[in-house]
């Protein structure tokens, strides 16, 4: 019995098995159990010798199915440490990371810095009604601004009423659906995406604009200039800046006025605020009652101010890029050099 039972407990290699022999030992109906209970009908002497005996092979198998039990244990969680190992000191596996693009990057960057002048953000979409992007915007059908737009039309199939649809040309139509969807005051950006047919080093068929739209009872001139100057400091993050104010025209504002900024290249190094360059960097002026109108808001109770500035221009500008082509040409060496980590 000794012999039997200790070599199931060594043959036994897994924990079920091992409790199978105890069982069938050491259980309630095991055989040395079972044998333990016959010694009461035993003759008295008879109980001495084989009492001691069975006391003794019950407390080897006992011990012997203990120390199984715990070297399979053992055994288990050396396994599993072996297959959980992990070496810390091995160098990492570089994973390959984007970059957040100049343009995401500048957004950003401006939508904080209007949002401290109290500037919500407004959008519009891209595929524009040519109310929207031109008529609503004081641009008549027979106005020259439309060419000079190099709009992009969408094409209609025969028999399709819908009404004629465009690319957005600038993001000033937003200031028409801003204007129908929360009336007066207003004061909103519009950042996004804008279409041209234009190509070469500072133009690209698709680029970026923000509109800026302020509209209360006395909204002037003068506040749209310190706005402009105070945008300008915040973003390039310099203490002066000198903006150039020149005389324009927009049909959707009157007056209106181009605005540049003082710059200088100095060693291939852009400066913003000093030197003798300028640098066109957007249109405004204030709203045109026409406008207003359109928008429907009553031009005699309120007026107020508009930008359209061009975002990857201001990008260029502070973070020094070349052209602008490259924007857009998803060149991962370029987006590695230009982008931003997140
Ligand atoms: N929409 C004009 C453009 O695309 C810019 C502009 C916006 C001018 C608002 C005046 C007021 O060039």
């Amino acid at each position: 019995l000794r012999a039997k039972y200790l070599e199931q407990i060594g043959a036994a290699h897994a924990p079920d098995t091992l409790e199978a022999v105890r069982l069938a030992a050491l259980g309630k109906k095991g055989e040395i159990s079972l044998m333990m209970r016959e010694l009461g009908k035993m003759p008295a002497e008879e109980r001495q010798s084989a009492g001691p005996a069975l006391n003794a092979l019950k407390n080897e198998v006992d011990a012997a199915l203990r120390a199984r039990k715990s070297g399979l244990e053992d055994a288990a969680l050396d396994a599993r440490l072996r297959s959980e190992w992990l070496d810390v000191t091995l160098p990492g596996r570089p994973r390959p990371m984007g970059t957040i693009h100049p343009v995401s990057q500048v957004m950003e960057e401006l939508t904080a810095i209007f949002a401290d002048m109290g500037f919500a953000v407004a959008e519009g979409p891209q595929v524009e009604s040519d109310w929207y992007n031109f008529d609503a915007l004081n641009i008549a059908p027979e106005h020259p601004a439309r060419q000079e737009h190099d709009t992009f039309f969408l094409h209609r199939a025969p028999g399709d009423d819908r009404p004629p649809h465009v690319l957005r040309t600038h993001t000033s139509p937003v200031q028409i659906r801003a204007m129908q969807a929360q009336g007066a005051p207003i004061r909103v950006i519009a950042p996004g995406r804008v279409y041209r047919m234009d190509m070469d080093q500072t133009h690209a068929p698709m680029f970026h604009q923000v509109e800026g739209l302020a509209i209360d009872r006395d909204i002037s001139m003068a506040q749209l200039k310190w706005t402009l100057e105070e945008f300008c400091r915040a973003f390039f993050e310099v203490d002066q800046v000198e903006l150039r104010f020149r005389a324009s025209h927009f049909p959707f504002t009157e007056p209106s006025a181009e605005v540049d900024i003082r710059c200088s290249w100095k060693d291939g190094q852009l400066k913003i605020g000093e030197g003798d360059s300028w640098m066109e960097i957007l249109g405004s002026g204030m709203v045109h009652p026409n406008v207003l109108r359109a928008g429907g808001i009553d031009p005699d109770a309120w007026q107020g101010f508009a930008f359209g500035m061009g975002i990857d221009r201001i990008a260029m500008l502070k973070y020094g890029i070349p052209d602008l082509r490259a924007f857009f040409e998803s060149d991962l060496r370029w987006l590695r050099n230009y982008g931003f980590s997140a």
